[in-house]
């Protein structure tokens, strides 16, 4: 089958059905817009089981998204979308990005999430835009990313629960958004949820179990990733 598209940690594959992809999720880890690289054994197969765990919860709470079915340990199979060219973040307590362009320390809670966009484009390092942006670039309507700001803090008050119940702090993650190509009216929930566009704090000792391992150099970053599969079986499983 043809690949249709290679990103930094996934590929697409055509299927022998016109409206379905095959995702696979690569053990490549890149971070700070591919400048640092590395590969980790397993790390395709543990965010292909997290992203599917997760997806299917979302699914089973009435989340529209892309995720059709598990194939096998790499691969699942998704509905084919054109993804809308905008990274959707939602934050709620301060870290990364956040902290370099504020000041702010890590660590602070937000009053309400914060919802950001940025332009998806590697060339230009992923810039932060906003609503007037988006609508001047023609990347989305006003009516789109209503949707999508509602669909994002949805998903933020459901997966920040889901986490918890895990033992885990939801405390950013970037979500992508595509129109089905078989119905362009319809906008769904897009690519992976994973350690990878996540951060997640052990919520009693703060520990960091997600990419930030990877981009600090602070070790055990599949350990992180298998504890983190492992939490949200056992919270499945509760
Ligand atoms: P940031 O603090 O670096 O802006 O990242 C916010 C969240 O978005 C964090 O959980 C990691 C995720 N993220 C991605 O998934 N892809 C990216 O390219 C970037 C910059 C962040």
């Amino acid at each position: 089958m043809q690949l249709i598209y290679e990103g930094k940690a996934k590929r697409l594959w055509e299927t022998d059905d016109d409206s379905t992809l095959r995702m696979e999720f690569k053990n490549d880890a890149t971070a700070f817009n591919g400048e640092k690289k590395a590969s980790f054994e397993n790390k395709g197969r543990l965010n292909n089981a997290i992203s599917t765990l997760i997806y299917e919860y979302l699914e089973k709470v009435g989340v529209p998204t892309h995720f059709v079915r598990q194939i096998d340990e790499t691969n699942v199979e998704v509905k084919r979308v054109r993804i809308l060219m905008v990274e959707v973040i939602v934050r709620n307590v301060s870290a990364g990005s956040f902290c370099k362009r504020t000041g702010m320390k890590e660590g602070v809670a937000f009053s309400l999430p914060i919802v950001e966009y940025s332009y998806k484009s590697d060339a230009l390092g992923d810039p932060l835009i906003n609503d007037d942006y988006i609508r001047e670039m023609g990347l989305a309507s006003v009516e789109d990313m209503a949707f999508v700001r509602e669909s994002a803090l949805k998903v933020n008050g459901i997966l920040s629960g889901f986490f918890s119940e895990a033992g885990l702090k939801l405390v950013d993650f970037k979500l992508e958004f595509g129109r089905l190509v078989s119905d362009p009216a319809q906008i769904v929930l897009a690519d992976e949820i994973s350690p990878d566009g996540c951060r997640l704090w052990d919520l009693k000792t703060g520990e960091k179990m997600d990419k930030d391992r990877f981009r600090r150099d602070l070790g055990n970053v599949m350990e992180a990733y298998e504890e983190v599969l492992a939490r949200l079986k056992a919270r499945l499983d509760a």
